[in-house]
């Protein structure tokens, strides 16, 4: 394969400042992409990167040559495939493929409507807990809230009552993969923080058993852990990869929705002209409480959510690593290169999004959306690796914001803007005070 030899910073000054990938993941991503263009060379820590920023060409990693592109193992066993084994988010090859098979049929059709109920009902739980004057972090409530709405629905399971445990963990988890210097310290190193990794997993794993035992008296054969749990009656999956898939829909199935819907208030409560439009909608649309056959009608509702994921987008970055040379954009890409396709990069930038950094939920009109190249947005993910629970977030976010706007506007209490940390995901580095208001 020809092409160029891409340039970039190469972990050295740059731009007048040291700046490196660990003191500011987001901030170096994007100017690494404004500086040295569309296929760049850096150093994320003590790995080689180069960073994809043309939506052709992502589509090419995503799509077109995604049989050349593999999910690495970033981190080996001390990355997240160390937590997640060989579930669906981490493995790759044939077991992936009959997995992605099996779990399928629970992301789509149907089923997806049955689990409007469980995400309504757990949501107006919530509500009725509520006052008007209320303190809450938005943020803690949304991840409990996703917490307890993916259990239900997928593991067949309740977890009233143990949510703050599970979050707590799963934050402990987290830190894992906050940026650093540091890297990864292998996981038999007692460092503070692998001791509470370690011991937060155990946690993790302890509650997982639980569920495992209520699915049996609670869950159906036909719901996701019913399906695994049946291809393990059939000797066809061992208990160790239906835990992996487990914690995969721990992690993978709530975190996400919980951070699109906090960015989502969080952006409302900064903006009360959308905030009114996206109310006055609901008022005229959703009666005692949003149903699905509503959802059709909410269209601002959805272009709230789109352009949340747009500026704020949970998975900021995709990684993949090229297994033959390619050529991506005109530049050489050698044969093991791992590549790096970032959301946060591509949904800000000013040659797809006119005032990118703006919160403008009526950009996306369908002439917008139709014009827009494929890989311009892509908060998902693409090609067969895509989001298997694309449809799922994507309802239960638009079914908890109605059911929640219907009833309250949220006041946020401080006006510093938030502070963002990039683990697996974007997140909040503080806790996201906001004040309920009745309406
Ligand atoms: C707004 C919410 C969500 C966002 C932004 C999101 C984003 C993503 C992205 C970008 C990928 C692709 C990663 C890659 O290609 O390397 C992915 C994969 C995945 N997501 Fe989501 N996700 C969301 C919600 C969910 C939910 C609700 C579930 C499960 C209930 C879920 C489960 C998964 C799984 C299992 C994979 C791996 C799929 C595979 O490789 O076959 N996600 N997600």
């Amino acid at each position: 394969m020809a092409g160029r030899v891409p340039s970039g910073p190469e972990g050295v000054p740059f731009l007048g400042s040291s700046l490196r990938y660990a003191d500011d993941p987001l901030g170096f991503m994007e100017r690494v992409a404004d500086e040295y263009g569309d296929v760049a060379r850096m150093d994320v820590y003590t790995q080689e990167v180069y960073q994809v920023t043309d939506p052709e060409a992502i589509r090419r990693v995503l799509v077109t040559n995604a049989a050349n592109y593999r999910k690495p193992s970033l981190g080996g066993d001390e990355g997240l495939g160390g937590l997640l084994g060989d579930g669906l988010l981490t493995s790759n090859g044939e077991h992936w493929q009959r997995q992605r098979k099996i779990m399928q049929p629970s992301f789509y059709g149907d089923k997806l409507n049955e689990y409007a109920d469980i995400i309504v009902r757990d949501t107006e739980t919530l509500a009725d807990s509520w006052h008007d004057g209320k303190h809450i972090d938005i943020h803690r409530e949304m991840s409990e809230l996703t917490l307890r709405i993916v259990v239900e629905s997928l593991l067949g399971a309740r977890i009233d009552g143990m949510e703050r445990t599970i979050r707590e963990a799963l934050l402990e988890v987290g830190e894992r993969f906050r940026p650093g210097p540091q890297g990864f310290v292998p996981e038999e190193v007692p460092t503070p923080r692998n001791v509470r990794y370690r011991r937060s997993v155990e946690i993790l794993d302890r509650i997982l058993r639980e569920v495992r035992r209520e699915h049996d008296v609670h869950g159906s054969e036909d719901d996701l852990l019913g399906t695994l749990l049946g291809e393990e009656a059939d000797g066809r999956l061992d208990e160790g990869s239906v835990r992996n898939e487990m914690m995969t829909m721990l992690l993978a199935g709530h975190d996400t929705t919980a951070l699109t819907l906090t960015y989502a208030w969080d952006l409302l409560s900064r903006h009360p002209e959308k905030e009114r439009t996206f109310h006055d909608e609901l008022d005229s649309v959703v009666d005692e409480s949003p149903t699905i056959a509503d959802l059709g009608k909410l269209n601002y509702l959805e272009t709230v959510v789109m352009e949340a994921m747009r500026l704020y987008p949970p998975a900021y970055v995709v990684y993949r690593q090229a297994a033959e040379a390619d050529e991506l954009a005109g530049f050489h890409i050698p044969a093991g290169t791992i590549v790096a396709t970032p959301q946060w990069v591509v949904h800000r930038d000013e040659r797809f999004f006119d005032d990118p950094e703006a919160f403008r939920p009526e950009r996306w009109t369908n002439e917008f959306r139709r014009d827009l190249p494929e890989f311009a947005y892509f908060p998902f993910g693409g090609g067969t690796r895509k989001c298997i629970g694309d449809g799922f977030a994507m309802r239960e976010a638009k079914l908890v914001l109605a059911t929640l706007g219907s009833r309250f506007a949220f006041e946020r209490i401080s006006d510093t803007p938030l502070s963002l940390v990039p683990f697996v995901t974007i997140h909040p580095e503080d806790p996201v005070e906001m004040t309920v208001r009745a309406r």
